[in-house]
């Protein structure tokens, strides 16, 4: 089979596609006939080798994908052979076929084309257990969205108004700014203002009364956490999510305890590997969202497979808005 192979670490133009062994399922396992698979910023830390969980090489990129089950494991009772899923692992969905164990395999509703449910899972659900395992989000309040025409942001900005919330998104250009309206964002601020420390939260003031956000979603990280932190309401919650900017921010104290502030994290994997049955309830209450056209992934451009290079660098110059996908089949 087909597969974007890892031999060595380094940037997407130096890794190619190669013939490889179809993988054969262990007992909790289940192999996928890929149709779709998802691409994600995360992919890029993998294939560089700075990601948090690094496989031995030579491995198959990919964190997601969707297609059919074409065998499972003994053990296996999340889906059998024929149905239609999506899948997650930690690595390997770049490929003609896929391994995934079977907690981390779920049938898709009938109606969900194959690039919509490859994009489903990793994003949906690192917004859901931001806002909902993390941040806690009640209706009525305010939340803010960095990087919110990204894969994450927009699944947040789509979760966070289903909840019930005002929602922010903060954007860097026009088009990306008329995208998160059409997403159902409420307002829009801009990060490419000149003083962003002062104009995020001058912007988000305005917008919200004055009051500020209650919750945060920040995927960015440098200078636009720094200004998110300042822009917060009593009370708040700012969910880490990740760094997409590429500064690693630092937080003064100080700011917490004067406004009642909590700056938290979120590792969507460890919930993934440690929590497998609360992953199942939140992946069917997103289906249900999905078929009741509360949520719905954005997928803006597919690729076929031996043009993943060409996705990561829309992604890499920040050209991307929503998910793309790799195309393998229809
Ligand atoms: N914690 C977890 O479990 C988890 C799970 C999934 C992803 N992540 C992380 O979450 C982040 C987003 O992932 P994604 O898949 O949504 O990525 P994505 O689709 O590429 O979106 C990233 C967004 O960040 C914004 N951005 C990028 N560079 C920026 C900069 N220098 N300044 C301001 N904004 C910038 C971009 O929006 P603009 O160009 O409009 O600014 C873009 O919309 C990544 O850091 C990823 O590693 C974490």
């Amino acid at each position: 089979m087909k597969a974007v192979l890892v031999r060595e670490f380094g940037p997407p133009e130096s890794i190619r596609v190669e013939e490889f062994a179809p993988p054969s399922v262990g007992d909790t396992q289940v192999a996928v006939e890929v149709h779709a698979a998802g691409v994600n910023y995360p992919d890029l830390l993998v294939m560089a080798g700075k990601y948090q969980i690094l496989p031995p090489r030579p491995f198959i990129a990919g964190k997601e994908c969707a297609g059919i089950v074409i065998a499972a494991g003994k053990s296996v009772t999340t889906c059998k052979p024929g149905d239609r899923v999506l899948a997650w692992m930690e690595y390997g969905a770049f490929a003609e076929q896929a391994l995934a164990e079977q907690d981390n395999c779920f049938v898709i509703p009938q109606e969900m084309p194959f690039t919509e449910a490859a994009c489903f899972g990793l994003v949906y659900q690192t917004a859901h257990f931001a806002l909902v395992a993390r941040a806690n989000v009640k209706p009525g309040e305010i939340v803010l969205v960095t990087g919110a025409t990204g894969g994450v942001g927009l699944a947040a900005v789509q979760l966070a108004k289903a909840f019930g919330a005002t929602v922010v998104a903060a954007v860097s250009t026009k088009e990306k700014a008329a995208i998160a309206r059409e997403q159902g964002a409420d307002h829009v601020i801009d990060v490419s203002v000149p003083n962003l420390r002062d104009g995020l939260r001058e912007q988000l003031r305005a917008v919200t009364g004055g009051r500020g956000a209650d919750v945060v979603i920040e995927q960015v990280g440098g200078d636009v956490f720094d200004a998110s932190l300042r822009a917060l309401a009593w009370s708040a919650r700012l969910v880490v999510v990740g760094f997409a900017g590429g500064r690693i921010a630092e937080v003064k104290t100080n700011y917490l305890l004067v406004k009642n502030i909590a700056v938290m994290g979120l590792q969507i994997s460890d919930y993934r590997d440690q929590h497998p049955a609360l992953m199942r309830r939140v992946m069917n209450e997103l289906f249900e969202l999905y078929r009741q056209g509360k949520v719905r992934p954005l997928v803006s451009v597919t690729y076929p497979l031996a043009d993943f290079a060409a996705a990561f660098a829309a992604i890499v110059e920040r050209k991307a808005i929503g998910k793309l996908a790799l195309a393998l089949k229809d």
